[in-house]
């Protein structure tokens, strides 16, 4: 590449990174607007134009990346169509508000574009993986030059089947594969049972399948009916809600040892300690527990938000206190079940994987 030239894909972020700014400005000024003076013609105009905007920023994604909007774009989309139904219902105080909150997440998106651009537009947290020598990330020009460009020796068995294996559609952060790596290495080609929530296309159960050898046994679960399709040999499918208390007791008496649960489902925050609380019990002594996707913690469509009361990211912070409660004099803070059977706690970038195992007593010699 010349020097100073951009790939397609950097010349459109950059672009819409400047539009962003723009709508930013608008749209907290209209929402000043619309508080004292119910511009509503002003209003309709600037959201039309906005919608506009992250349609294109859709159709920009969804050709780079594969995937469309991002959380922040969705929300941002969210705001515009519930602003058009205050608008004719004449509920200027919350359009006001919800301009506010637009411009506030096309702000999010903007600073993880900009971070984007700076490290160039395909250089992902890939882990341990690293690039072929003389690969130059900032010069991506597309996904597929991307991972053709990751050095195949530095890729773990997950990320080669990933990445260069035949399997149905799955999708995965990239940075995912390393951590689980690191806590199933020791389960390969044993004879394990493996039980992940969340189906979709069927392609994670064949990967586990595929990294755990010939006498593995994997287990998904699912709420769509569809996803029975993806049953194959010693591939099972149980179609249910992970919310469903009864329904996982069903899945635990037909499976009394299970090894390893990722819970890659629905997350929100009720599914994942519904989850959680069900079967983290019934997980071998020596099992790990995955629960993936913790962002949704931090999202209001999930149940969640900084610090708020009930999202899973809080939840999980009891598992630190249980981990230590031998050393607390506090009545709230007793040895419990978890106590004796939390080894360990990981937090990922959001992920999180409690080791279990007999957590006896400890002792200074
Ligand atoms: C992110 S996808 C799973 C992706 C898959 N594990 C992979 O790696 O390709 C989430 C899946 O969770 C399922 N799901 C949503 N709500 C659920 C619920 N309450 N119980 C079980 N599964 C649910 C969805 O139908 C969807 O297939």
């Amino acid at each position: 590449m010349d020097n100073g030239s951009k790939t397609d894909i950097q010349e459109k972020i950059a672009e819409i990174v400047q539009m962003q700014g723009r709508y930013v400005e608008v749209l907290q000024s209209v929402g000043r607007l619309m508080e004292q003076n119910q511009e509503s013609a002003m209003c309709l105009d600037v959201l039309g134009q906005v919608s506009e905007f992250l349609a294109y920023v859709y159709e920009v994604k969804k050709q780079y990346y594969g995937r469309p909007l991002d959380w922040a774009e969705e929300y941002a989309f969210a705001l515009v169509k519930d602003s058009y139904k205050d608008i004719a219902g004449e509920q200027f105080a919350a359009v006001s508000k919800r301009l506010r909150e637009c411009a506030n997440y096309i702000q999010k998106s903007r600073e993880e574009l900009e971070e984007i651009l700076q490290v160039g537009t395909y250089n992902a947290d890939l882990g341990k993986m690293q690039f072929k020598e003389g690969a130059n990330p900032q010069e991506f020009a597309n996904r597929d030059e991307m991972v053709q460009a990751i050095e195949e020796n530095s890729m773990n068995p997950l990320e080669q089947f990933f990445f260069c294996g035949k399997h149905n559609k799955m999708t995965k952060w990239c940075h995912y594969f390393e951590v689980y790596h690191r806590h199933f290495k020791r389960f390969r080609n044993k004879p394990v049972t493996i039980l992940e929530i969340g189906v979709w296309g069927g392609g994670s159960l064949q990967m586990w399948k595929d990294y755990f050898g010939a006498e593995c046994k994997i287990i998904g679960i699912d709420i769509m009916e569809e996803c029975r399709n993806y049953e194959e040999e010693r591939i099972k499918i149980y179609i249910g809600s992970q919310e469903d208390r009864e329904f996982l007791r069903k899945v635990k008496d037909e499976n009394p040892n299970i090894d390893i649960i990722i819970d890659d489902g629905g997350h929100t925050m009720n599914q994942q300690i519904a989850t959680f609380e069900e079967l983290y019990p019934h997980l071998a002594e020596d099992g790990v527990y995955l629960c993936e996707d913790l962002m949704t913690s931090y999202w209001q469509k999930y149940g969640g938000g900084y610090k708020k009361p009930g999202t899973f990211i809080e939840y999980s912070k009891n598992f630190i206190d249980a981990l230590n409660a031998r050393y607390s004099l506090s009545p709230d803070l007793k040895i419990d079940r978890l106590t004796a059977s939390i080894r360990s706690v990981h937090y990922y970038d959001s992920m999180i994987v409690l080791e279990k195992g007999v957590h006896k007593p400890a002792m200074v010699l």
